[in-house]
């Protein structure tokens, strides 16, 4: 019993900080243990214009910085002092927004006297379950689907190796859940919305295309444009009709064909590369639909599944301090103190050691990570496309009709 709990409480403490979108997230924890979750989110301010504008997103973060930070290390009931390192979203997302976590972290890390480990917003929306449900499984199948990615990611070490295995050749399916939600007018974000009409509409009311489902489809890519702009068209020939919109119904068919395709390819992949267990983490991994559907489904498979909370699942700082822990508890690099924010971060670079340690930050094994060779993480443009949409869909919401 005492050895427990000593190793226990040798478990590293660090605090996360996430800011590569509209949320000031901090979080603190110990290990596989959540202390702390304070998120300061800019989202009002942003539903006037219908998506998120990065500028209003980087004040916000400045002004909620320093008091999120204090409301998370009141809440865990620690010190600054206490920590093992500070752990920062590196990227992808808004570069603005992104620097103002990035120079925050150097801050307290440099001023604390602490290791400073600049981390993947992707890899941290997958080892946040590390909070939810224990240790990882290794290798881990997830399928992480946000406002600015939907990806299917096999994780043999969350802390060195993560490989796409496929991704969303146009919108997010978050972007599809918000742009739906506003062809509908129902406000911004659409994700939580749709979901909240779609319990009371009929799922099988309306047959929407299923995108890159056919035999010569790429087998784990994604596609919602088409979707979108199905819905889009059956509301105005409603309108135009002079008939009216069943929104539940709409809802409840779209998100049905969203959680259809998002379920079956990921389940598809986890029998493919022979893996027993599926993680489902982004935003949209909040919906109950897709949670419900995913159950039932892995269930039927035999498989595992794995799915965080909503509140962990939408963008925080716990999952980046969930990663920052790992990287302590595994021994990785820390990053240098000329960290860069980078809006581009590929998603196969869980995190961003120090120069100098680039060249063996690989697992103990010796094996390099997969495709590191290739995949410079500044201004690599093509591994960013995922992300790439986040800066899209701002300014197609904005802009767009
Ligand atoms: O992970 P996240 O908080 O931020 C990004 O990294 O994008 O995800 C935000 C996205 C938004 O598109 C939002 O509409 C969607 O997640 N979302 C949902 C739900 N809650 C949030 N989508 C479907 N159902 C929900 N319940
Ligand atoms: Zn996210």
């Amino acid at each position: 019993m005492a050895t427990l709990i000593s190793s226990r409480t040798h478990e590293p403490l660090v605090l996360g900080i996430e800011t590569s979108c509209d949320e000031t997230g901090v979080g603190v924890v110990r290990g596989h243990t959540l202390l702390a979750d304070a998120v300061a989110s800019s989202v009002d301010d942003h539903a006037r214009y219908g998506g998120v504008v990065p500028e209003i997103a980087s004040r916000a973060h400045l002004e909620a910085m320093v008091p999120t930070i204090r409301r998370a290390l009141e809440e865990a009931g620690v010190t600054a002092a206490d920590l093992d390192g500070v752990a920062v979203t590196a990227g992808p997302g808004l570069a603005g927004a992104l620097l103002v976590g990035v120079s925050a972290a150097k801050a307290y890390a440099y001023a604390l006297g602490k290791p400073l480990y600049g981390v993947n917003h992707l890899a941290s929306h997958i080892c946040v379950d590390q909070l939810e449900h224990g240790a990882l499984p290794e290798p881990t199948m997830a399928l992480l689907v946000s406002g600015g990615h939907s990806s299917l990611l096999l994780a043999p070490d969350i802390t060195t190796d993560v490989r796409p295995l496929g991704a969303t050749i146009d919108d997010a399916a978050g972007e599809a859940f918000d742009k739906v939600a506003r062809v509908l007018g129902l406000g911004f974000p659409g994700g939580p919305v749709i979901d909240r009409y779609a319990r009371e509409g009929d799922p099988a009311a309306i047959a929407f295309p299923r995108g890159l489902t056919g035999p010569r489809d790429a087998p784990y890519d994604f596609s919602f444009s088409g979707l979108k702009t199905a819905v889009a068209r059956w509301i105005e020939a409603r309108r135009r009709a002079g008939e009216e919109v069943p929104v539940a119904d709409v809802a409840a068919s779209f998100q049905e064909a969203v959680t259809d395709v998002l379920t079956r390819k990921a389940i598809r992949a986890c029998k493919d590369e022979g893996v027993g267990h599926l993680m489902i983490g982004g935003g949209v991994a909040a919906n109950s639909r897709l949670r419900a559907m995913a159950e039932e489904r892995c269930a039927d498979a035999g498989l595992t599944l794995r799915v965080p909370r909503p509140k962990l699942c939408t963008d925080n700082g716990a999952m980046v301090a969930a990663l920052g822990a790992e990287m302590v508890a595994r021994g990785r690099p820390a990053s240098g103190w000329d960290l860069p924010a980078d809006s581009s971060l590929p998603v196969t670079e869980p995190h961003v050691p120090a120069a100098s340690a680039a060249g063996h930050h690989g697992p103990p094994s010796g094996a390099g990570r997969p495709g590191h060779g290739n995949q410079g993480h500044r201004g690599h443009r093509g591994h960013g496309h995922d992300h790439d949409h986040v800066h899209e869909l701002s300014r197609k919401n904005l802009y767009d009709a």
